[in-house]
């Protein structure tokens, strides 16, 4: 039997909360298939722990982490530590020192979700983002000078390498080619003078080894109002990680929301654990109420069921949580329903079976 080690690091706010049950999904997938396993180990790093400790994870935290298969994350950040620190030191150096440097978010309208859009179906709403996600206007770079003075000046570079840049638009051409799918790049050549006009570039020189695959490139500005608008324009779209950032909270508004927005961040070569988490944060406003919409973290574990290999599972996960908001049986508050976290997975349960 193929066993799969799987750090499970719940972080704050609802994390822990829609963890849980996207832990019970994973064990009831393994024990209906039987021919593979999970062993989780449970980490409570995060921002109860920095209070105590003053690291959001141990020194050896990351050298802990690699002897992993995976790693389940739920949410980072809490009222109390400072954002850049939380997230910085425990979900981006995560994604970073791993080179998860692929973030797969898919923005897909199921059946029964709700859409503010007028007219929107949901076949009208079927995307993959690929985001940048180790570098780009997430380096970490920069400076901070005459600090407290009038003449104070801060400095955040964006870092855009060839390799970083050519890797992940090749991945997403790559997908585009195998799905038989339109690719969209996204970016901002007109102001963004160096990185941008390069992004531009190097996904121009890539497309001439994919010549099968129809291509568009938008500026940021105007994909957000087509996003909006027309999003059946939109198949794979390729972006760097702080516009997709941005935009994937847009696509989560408009396929049912955050309660129901997952992500991947890979490294494809495998060489370090890949992460899979629902896109929300830590969501102080309703954390500790027992109110969470765990769907968006089981769509991630669907996730980590496609990265090994058992895609049949996850398409059924993703199958059955569509038959759950069409049923509108045992849905969390912001889909509209009364129920619990709990009561939710229990509820999905039943269709995966
Ligand atoms: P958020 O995603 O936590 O919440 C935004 C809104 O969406 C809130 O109204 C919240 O109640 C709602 N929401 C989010 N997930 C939900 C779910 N599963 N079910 C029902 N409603 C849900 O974003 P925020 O408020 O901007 O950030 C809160 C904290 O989380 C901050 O510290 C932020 O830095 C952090 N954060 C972490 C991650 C991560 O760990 N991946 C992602 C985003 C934000
Ligand atoms: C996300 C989050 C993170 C990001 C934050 C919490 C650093 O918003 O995963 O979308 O910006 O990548
Ligand atoms: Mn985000």
């Amino acid at each position: 039997m193929q066993k799969y080690k799987i750090a499970v690091i719940p972080g704050d706010g609802i994390g822990p909360e829609v963890m849980r049950e996207s832990v019970k999904v994973l064990e009831h997938v393994a024990g209906a298939d039987g021919s593979f396993a999970f062993d989780f180990t449970w980490f409570p790093w995060g921002c109860e722990y920095y209070l105590k400790n003053g690291e959001m994870m141990p020194a050896d935290g990351m050298d802990i982490l690699s002897g992993f298969d995976a790693i389940l994350l739920g949410a980072v950040g809490f009222p109390g530590v400072p954002d850049h620190i939380s997230l910085r030191d425990l979900l981006l150096r995560i994604r970073h020192d791993f080179d998860e440097y692929i973030n797969l978010r898919p923005v897909k309208l199921l059946q029964g979700a709700s859409c503010p859009l007028a007219g929107v179906r949901p076949g009208d709403v079927d995307m993959l983002f690929v985001r940048e996600n180790s570098e780009g206007e997430y380096s970490g770079q920069g400076a901070w000078l005459y600090k407290d003075t009038p003449q104070e000046v801060v400095i955040q570079d964006s870092v855009f390498s060839r390799k970083g840049t050519e890797r992940v638009i090749r991945y997403a051409y790559e997908l585009a080619r195998k799905e038989k799918k339109t690719l969209t790049s996204i970016s901002k050549g007109n102001a963004l003078n160096y990185s941008m006009v390069f992004w531009d570039q190097i996904f121009a020189e890539v497309g001439r080894d994919y010549p099968d695959v129809e291509t568009h490139s938008l500026l940021v500005d105007a994909a957000s109002m087509f996003m909006v608008k027309d999003p059946k324009r939109f198949q794979i779209v390729v972006t760097s990680n702080l516009f997709g950032d941005i935009l994937t909270d847009l696509g989560a508004a408009i396929a049912g929301g955050m309660g129901l927005a997952a992500g991947a961040n890979l490294n494809p070569e495998r060489k370090y654990p890949s992460m899979f988490e629902p896109i929300h944060g830590s969501a102080p406003d309703i954390a500790g109420k027992g109110t969470a919409n765990p769907l968006a973290a089981i769509w991630s574990a669907s996730q980590l069921l496609d990265f090994f290999g058992y895609e049949d599972w996850g398409a059924r996960i993703i199958q059955a949580i569509e038959k759950l908001l069409i049923s509108k049986e045992a849905l969390t508050p912001d889909q509209g329903g009364a129920a619990t976290t709990e009561e939710c997975t229990a509820a999905l349960l039943r269709y995966i079976r």
